[in-house]
């Protein structure tokens, strides 16, 4: 496989709103940490192990809120949510508040093959189990102490994901996350539903931010809808922050389409997607101050 199409770009949550358990820097080295080892599996295995490959590094990092790192519930525990889909067969599969595991990106990848693609809560857990996945406990201290302290706050949030492209055009898109951070059980995020992420052979998008805004406008589905009516990507982008805006919602998103033209956005100056991207000719990071790019 050659690597002038491939294309990368993951994202770590959405700045101010992901807590206080790393500095900026420190996100910025977690992303570039993720995002070289997966451009190499971009080039050598294609865009879904890519995507796997990436999100699962994400997970592992304690400073990110999904798989070890997860934000925990009101209940004080966690329950988390993960999803990706491709351009292969366009199969959405993913689990939702799933718990004690390590990588929920890595069984939603393994429903992919089942008659039924999307499962929660104890039984995707048991799915999980039957599968092989051990028990892993992702609470870490960092997020014990700011659940303790912030019991009564709710409303942060955080959500990593990815978007590759290879080079035989083939899109995935996918999305991981522990939830808002103090949520009422069985409350349920649109990480693992269409609205925060999609991938057909268009384009592919991954959403962070409110889970309950993102859904409310549709925001992953949206996007590759209307890039199927032939409308540019940066329109789509714009046109749908907008909304967000006027509506008060607080997301962002990272975004690839077919023709390998990348895509961040955030319906608010105050929210700053954490990202960064690769391929042949850039390499970029949110620290670029670039928070609303398009290239
Ligand atoms: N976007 C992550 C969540 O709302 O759970």
């Amino acid at each position: 496989m050659g690597n002038g199409k491939c294309k990368l770009i993951i994202h770590g949550g959405a700045g101010r709103l992901e807590g206080k358990v790393a500095t900026k820097e420190q996100y910025r080295v977690g992303l570039q940490e993720a995002l070289h080892p997966s451009f190499e599996t971009l080039l050598q295995e294609g865009a879904r192990a890519a995507v796997l490959h990436a999100i699962r590094l994400l997970e592992s990092d304690p400073i990110f809120n999904a798989g070890t790192g997860s934000k925990l519930q009101r209940d004080g525990r966690v329950r988390m949510s993960a999803a990706l889909m491709d351009s292969v067969d366009s199969i959405f599969s993913g689990v939702i508040n799933i718990y004690d595991v390590e990588h929920p990106i890595s069984v939603a990848d393994s429903l992919r093959g089942e008659v039924h693609h999307l499962l929660s809560g104890n039984e995707a857990t048991e799915y999980a189990r039957r599968k092989g996945f051990p028990f892993h406990d992702p609470i870490t201290m960092s997020r014990f102490i700011e659940y303790r302290k912030a019991l009564k706050n709710r409303e942060k949030f955080g959500t990593v994901g990815a978007v590759a492209l290879d080079e035989d055009g083939i899109v995935c898109a996918g999305t991981s996350t522990g939830g808002i951070g103090n949520e009422t059980p069985g409350r349920v995020s649109d990480s693992a539903s269409v609205a925060g992420t999609y991938a057909d052979e268009l384009g592919g998008v991954s959403c962070t931010g409110k889970g309950e805004h993102i859904i409310n406008q549709a925001v992953a589905a949206q996007v590759i809808y209307r890039l199927r009516d032939g409308v540019p990507l940066k329109t789509i982008l714009l046109d749908l922050m907008k909304e967000g805006a006027s509506r008060n919602h607080e997301f962002g998103l990272i975004s690839l389409d077919k023709n390998g033209r990348f895509g961040v956005r955030s319906t608010k100056n105050s929210i700053s997607v954490l990202y960064a991207l690769k391929d042949a000719s850039h390499e970029l990071d949110f620290t670029t101050g670039r928070r609303n790019l398009i290239l």
